[in-house]
């Protein structure tokens, strides 16, 4: 079946055309029309400039994915768009063309969790997955979902498709946010996270120099692990249950920099150097990955997951991503299985919005499928939807 997936949830305008079948989920178009320029100005994103945007751009987006995909509306058999959470005026936009083109085009429609559609985007190429019985046991579940994006930071253990149960989750700011935050603070504008990682990569640079410069004249090995200058806490890393908190961190990032200026001589107008960025970027990085990569083990040795992966936007840090295999690699069964969504399908994005409502679509009946094409007239967005 071919289903359009429309997502505008907070600063992309994004529809795909996806092709679903058993044997699997595959992309016939991925179109994401990025406002990052427009609310970096701003230092974060404005939900009414947001919808503004949306509202400019959804047509020609919409044009361009059919296009891609070389899709008519006599070849779409399902309408989906996320209906939540998200920004309100941001949500509107896209749920009320979805609703409209579900009339006008006679068509279902159903609306999907923006969280549900980030787990689905890992498995947008592969064939579709089954639940664990006796004829399939190679099944990917239970599978531990780690969800970490810029409203979202959650444990998420899965017996089944479409079946959640959050057994942790952070207490104040999501982990993007935190990424965000400290971005801010040290000058590096909107969005935080790829900005922070570029830092922390030249930093880390320099430490295996320095490092390859010690061995080189002690003769001795440089394969200790960097401890940074700059300390900051790991946050809950050593509490009982599988929570989170992040905006200590942030706030510990805040006076790390309050105090560099104030023994400087530096006033707040004042630039860091480049020195203090990469180096603060560094650890505050490091301390977010150590908290998210040690909860996760904790969480599997619990749950014992055949499969682990990671959703959501900050799933594209790379120090994450090294971080989670090797700690899954040392500390957990080997064939325990360990994902993350491809690049395209990381940040928001609309084709794993239409991965998502294909799993929906098999486990519904045949009733209540017919019952969708009447789905534009009842359902509301829901700007702090719960994931069920
Ligand atoms: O999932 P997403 O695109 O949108 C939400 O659902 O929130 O996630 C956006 C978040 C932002 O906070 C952004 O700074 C963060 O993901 N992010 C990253 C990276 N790329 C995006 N965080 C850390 N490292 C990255 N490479
Ligand atoms: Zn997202």
């Amino acid at each position: 079946m071919i289903i359009l997936g429309i997502e505008t949830s907070c600063d992309e305008t994004a529809i795909s055309l996806v092709k679903a079948s058993a044997n699997k989920v595959e992309v016939l178009s991925n179109i994401v029309s990025s406002q990052i320029e427009l609310h970096a100005a701003w230092g974060g994103v404005v939900p009414n400039l947001a919808a503004r945007e949306h509202l400019k751009n959804i047509i020609p987006v919409f044009k361009r994915s059919l296009k891609e995909a070389c899709i008519t509306k006599k070849d779409i058999d399902l309408i989906s768009v996320t209906k939540g959470p998200g920004l309100i005026p941001a949500l509107l936009v896209g749920t009320n063309f979805a609703k409209t083109l579900s009339y006008l085009w006679e068509k279902p429609l159903l609306g999907i969790h923006h969280i549900e559609g980030h787990i689905y985007a890992n498995f947008i190429g592969d064939k579709v997955l089954e639940k664990s019985t006796k004829l399939n046991p190679k099944s990917t579940f239970p599978l531990l979902a780690l969800v970490v994006s810029g409203g979202h930071t959650q444990l998420i253990y899965m017996k089944d498709n479409l079946k959640y149960e959050i057994i942790g989750e952070t207490q104040d700011d999501a982990v993007g946010e935190a990424f965000d935050k400290v971005a801010r603070i040290l000058g590096l504008g909107y969005p935080g996270g790829p900005a922070i990682s570029a830092k922390a990569e030249i930093a880390a640079d320099r430490h295996r120099k320095n490092a390859d410069r010690r061995k080189n004249v002690l003769h001795e090995s440089a394969s200790s692990p960097y401890k940074s200058v700059l300390q900051l806490p790991r946050p809950m890393i050593k509490s009982k249950n599988l929570n989170f908190s992040f905006s200590g961190l942030k706030t510990a990032a805040l006076y790390a920099t309050k105090d560099y200026r104030k023994a400087n001589n530096l006033s707040e107008e004042d630039s860091l150097p480049q020195n203090f960025i990469e180096e603060l970027a560094y650890e505050f990085q490091e301390a977010a990955t150590d908290v998210l990569v040690k909860k996760t083990i904790d969480a599997a040795k619990k749950k014992t997951p055949k499969t682990i992966i990671m959703a959501g936007g900050v799933s594209a840090n790379k120090k994450l991503d090294e971080k989670m295999k090797r700690n899954i690699e040392e500390s957990l069964p080997s064939d325990t299985v360990y994902k993350k969504p491809n690049t395209s399908y990381s940040l928001d994005n609309a084709s794993m919005i239409a991965s998502a409502a294909y799993y929906r679509w098999r486990s519904m009946s045949k009733k209540e499928q017919e019952f969708s094409l009447d789905n534009w007239k009842i359902f509301q967005t829901n700007a702090s939807l719960k994931l069920e």
